[in-house]
């Protein structure tokens, strides 16, 4: 009989997370053995949750929000990716050691080859707006493919230019743009990334003028709820390439589920829809 397999994210609070529905949903897809829960740690016992997750044999665990800086410090090793990030999102127990990765650079680009498969960030320019974690999991991700050349913009600028100084890029790879002139940098790029949390339900939405913006652009919105985002449906009018958020969230979780259950499992047309509803 094959192994049962031991997963979950931790968080606080953590009742919100799609993370257990889409790993149980592979979980029996594919028969395996294993369970996924969502695990309630909070900030002030973090050191001691995670060791509870070693004693009771987990293979593994996800990371969400607050834990995501400061598990990093935890683990005994972090893959380059997710020290550039300085933030891990999936944690792989071996022999009690704590192996921290980060898979959401990989959500953000399969998510847009999921609706752009042809789309090539060699050499092209991306427009960032935002500089949370999210931001730099995007970034470390242009970076890897390769992309010519991004424009940081965020409303405290102070934060844009940490990112580009912490993750230390050549100072002509990352362009730290003034949040008032959002609208102008737009002339020339091939990607727009709205990375703020500006156009979720219950939060204003984003303003932007799509005059300058080449209608080749593809215009990604990482919000998800709501799907179809004030700024993404400003994108289609406007003739650019409109990709939703929702896809980065399952995409990320595909490596994590590799790392413990050793396949890389397939996004599905019923599993978006079920993440949505
Ligand atoms: P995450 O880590 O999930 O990416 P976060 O750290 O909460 O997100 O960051 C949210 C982003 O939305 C930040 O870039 C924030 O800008 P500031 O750094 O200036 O706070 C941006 N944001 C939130 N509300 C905003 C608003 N009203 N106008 C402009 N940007 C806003």
């Amino acid at each position: 009989m094959s192994e049962f397999i031991k997963a979950g994210v931790i968080g606080h609070p953590i009742t919100h997370s799609k993370s257990p529905l889409i790993h149980n949903y592979w979980i029996k897809a594919y028969g395996l053995q294993g369970s996924y829960e969502a695990i309630d740690i909070p900030p002030d016992d973090l050191e001691g949750g995670v060791k509870r997750l070693i004693d009771e044999g987990y293979t593994g665990f996800n990371v969400t929000v607050p834990h995501k800086e400061t598990a990093l410090s935890l683990c005994d090793k972090v893959e380059h990716n997710a020290q550039a990030i300085s933030a891990v999102n999936t944690v792989v127990i071996e022999d009690g050691k704590l192996h921290g990765l980060n898979t959401d650079g990989f959500g953000f680009l399969n998510n847009i080859w999921d609706t752009a498969p042809d789309f090539e960030f060699e050499k092209k320019r991306a427009v960032v707006l935002g500089a949370g974690g999210a931001a730099r999991a995007i970034i470390s991700g242009l970076i890897g493919e390769e992309i010519g050349q991004i424009i940081l913009i965020n409303r405290t600028r102070e934060k844009a230019e940490k990112i580009k100084d912490e993750m230390g890029f050549s100072s002509d790879l990352i362009i730290v743009g003034t949040w008032e002139l959002r609208h102008q940098i737009l002339e020339g790029a091939d990607l727009l990334i709205n990375t703020t949390s500006l156009g979720m339900e219950g939060q204003p939405a984003l303003d932007i003028d799509f005059g300058a913006l080449p209608k080749k652009a593809l215009v990604n919105d990482i919000v998800y709820a709501p799907l179809q985002t004030d700024l993404l449906k400003a994108a289609q009018e406007n003739g650019n390439v409109a990709i939703t958020g929702i896809g980065m969230l399952i995409h990320q979780a595909r490596p994590a589920f590799k790392e413990w259950f050793g396949l890389l499992p397939d996004v599905t047309d019923e599993l978006r829809s079920l993440v949505l509803k």
